[in-house]
């Protein structure tokens, strides 16, 4: 396959023909912020609007995880209208999530802290109000806890669960605010014939897919 040359802030790199940018910079050691992107995953799902960048002779920010690199693009991923446009979907994105950091099993792995952090933003908005989505969390699965209240609507549990089982199980229901990942006909992920595993857990950005803890050993030490 060819290989194209590209300049990403300032530095030379080569990638497939046919990558995206996206690809492109995270092949190559730098990051640009996103959510809704899988590695094989073969069409951007473009959902999540966290990925923008700066191309030379464009006049608008692009979502790097949709533009296809080309052979001596010059791409910047921290101008400023970019930069705007990315704290601009992510403050959206945090007004309903519920912020349970101190108590939820993803800190220090959680990909919203990464984002905010290289964003220079913050994981609250103070302008949006916080809409809390009081969903129910369902730990009916044997392995797996899916506390819909942390998810950001990546679609990364349900892209995965797609590939690895055939008839997926979780897809997203409803549309707007009450838009949510939920398994056909809402019932419980416990009850699913094929539904989420450890794979949709691995993918999962936040801590709305957390693998459920062992239950502490009892046993006397004799
Ligand atoms: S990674 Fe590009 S829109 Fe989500």
């Amino acid at each position: 396959m060819t290989k194209l040359t590209l300049t990403i802030d300032g530095n030379e790199v080569t990638a497939q023909d046919g990558a995206t940018v996206l690809r492109a910079a995270l092949d190559n050691g730098i990051y640009i912020a996103n959510l809704c992107t899988l590695d094989g995953e073969a069409a951007p799902m473009a959902a999540c609007r966290l990925c923008f960048v700066e191309v030379e002779g464009k006049d608008e920010p692009v979502t790097a995880c949709t533009e296809p690199i080309t052979e001596g693009m010059v791409v910047a991923t921290r101008g400023e209208g970019a930069m705007r446009l990315a704290r601009r979907s992510f403050e959206l994105l945090m007004a309903s999530h519920a912020l349970d950091c101190a108590h939820c099993g993803k800190l220090g792995t959680c990909q919203l802290h990464t984002i905010a952090h290289h964003l220079h933003t913050r994981l609250k908005s103070k302008r949006l109000r916080a809409l809390s989505r009081g969903l129910p969390v369902d730990d009916s699965h044997p392995r797996i806890v899916y506390d819909p209240n942390k998810c950001v609507l990546c679609g990364r549990c349900v892209a995965t669960s797609r590939r690895g089982a055939g008839d997926g199980t979780p897809g997203f229901a409803h549309r707007g605010f009450e838009r949510v990942v939920t398994t056909f006909e809402d019932i419980p992920l416990g009850e699913a014939a094929v539904g989420l595993d450890s794979s949709c857990v691995d993918v999962c950005p936040t801590g709305a897919l957390l693998p459920k803890l062992e239950p502490a050993s009892t046993g006397s030490a004799n």
